[in-house]
């Protein structure tokens, strides 16, 4: 029988075959961003799936992979049963390229593995060889992570094979202290390229109060300059499509978290590079919308 040990070797000839046949200077730069929480079901599956399509309107081929090893969502959300998932490739049974799907709504995705334990904690061998494979998908424009909440190891191995991580939260005080948690501890392995998105949010001042505490705390005692990415309004189309069982922004094209998803993204793909356009946008938004008013502090 064929171990996950061995599985993972096999992964490692597949790359260096590919690095073999690999001209260096036709070599795309690939994106890797890890999504992460500290406390769980803050949305981190929903914008890891509504930013991947995002990018892939604004004509990016992006990749989204289900990485949380223990409770996988990703395909669950799109309504698709995958044939193979990562479970295969960690025994052999399968290598990295032949799980990837192309599903209709224009992205690929590697399917998480779920209710397989032995495979939600890596060793540490094992989790940098699943990271180098990662790697080698060089095709994409845009690799997009979405990871199990807290922070793991395989988190932590994630988060440092990215480009950027971003971590998202809402303002509950158990979620916000749970975010602070995983940016120190992201910070202490000397990654420093987070961003930041407030989730759920009621209104602008909410999400600015709540990302400006978290950024000035982790200044104060982190000593590091979190980049705040936007605010994601509480929403009811948000739920009705995940019981659809179809992405909001596919689902309600019009809603206000669709306009949110995709002015992420449009970040991320630096179309909109100068921050403090956020922060005045922000500032129309707020005295456009006179329910916000309330808010004021
Ligand atoms: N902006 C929002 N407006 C309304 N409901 C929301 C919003 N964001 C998230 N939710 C609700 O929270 C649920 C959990 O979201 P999601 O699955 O994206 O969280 P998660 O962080 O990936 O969870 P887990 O830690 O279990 O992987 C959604 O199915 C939806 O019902
Ligand atoms: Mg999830």
């Amino acid at each position: 029988m064929v171990d996950q040990a061995e599985g993972l070797r096999n992964l490692v000839n597949e790359q260096s075959k590919i690095e073999k046949t690999k001209i260096k200077k036709t070599r795309k730069k690939t994106k890797i961003i890890s999504i992460a929480s500290g406390k769980g079901g803050v949305g981190k599956s929903n914008l890891s799936l509504n930013l991947a399509l995002a990018l892939a309107d604004l004509e990016k081929k992006v990749l989204l992979l289900d990485a949380d090893l223990g409770l996988a969502n990703i395909n669950i959300m799109l309504g698709i049963i995958p044939k193979f998932n990562l479970y295969h490739v960690m025994k052999g049974k399968k290598k990295f390229h032949e799980i990837i799907m192309k599903v209709p709504h224009g992205i690929d995705i590697i399917a998480g593995a779920s209710g397989f334990s032995d495979l939600a904690n890596l060793d540490t061998e094992m989790r940098k060889i699943f990271i180098r494979s990662l790697n080698s998908l060089e095709k994409y424009d845009y690799i997009i992570i979405d990871t199990a909440a807290g922070v793991s190891a395989n988190v932590l191995g994630f988060v440092q094979a990215s480009n950027e991580v971003i971590i998202i939260t809402t303002p509950e005080p158990t979620a916000i202290t749970d975010a602070y948690g995983i940016i120190k501890t992201i910070v202490h392995a000397e990654f420093t390229d987070i961003r930041l998105v407030i989730n759920r949010v009621k209104s602008i001042i909410e999400g600015k109060k709540v990302s400006d505490r978290i950024i000035q705390i982790s200044k104060r005692y982190l000593d590091v300059d979190l980049k705040n990415l936007g605010y994601l309004f509480e929403d009811p189309s948000l739920p009705k499509a995940v019981r659809k069982q179809e992405p909001v922004i596919r689902a309600f094209p019009n809603a206000q978290i669709t306009k949110s998803f995709r002015h992420i993204a449009e970040i991320i793909d630096n179309r909109i590079n100068d921050k403090n356009k956020q922060t005045i946008k922000s500032f129309f938004r707020k005295f456009l919308r006179p329910k916000n008013k309330k808010n004021l502090i």
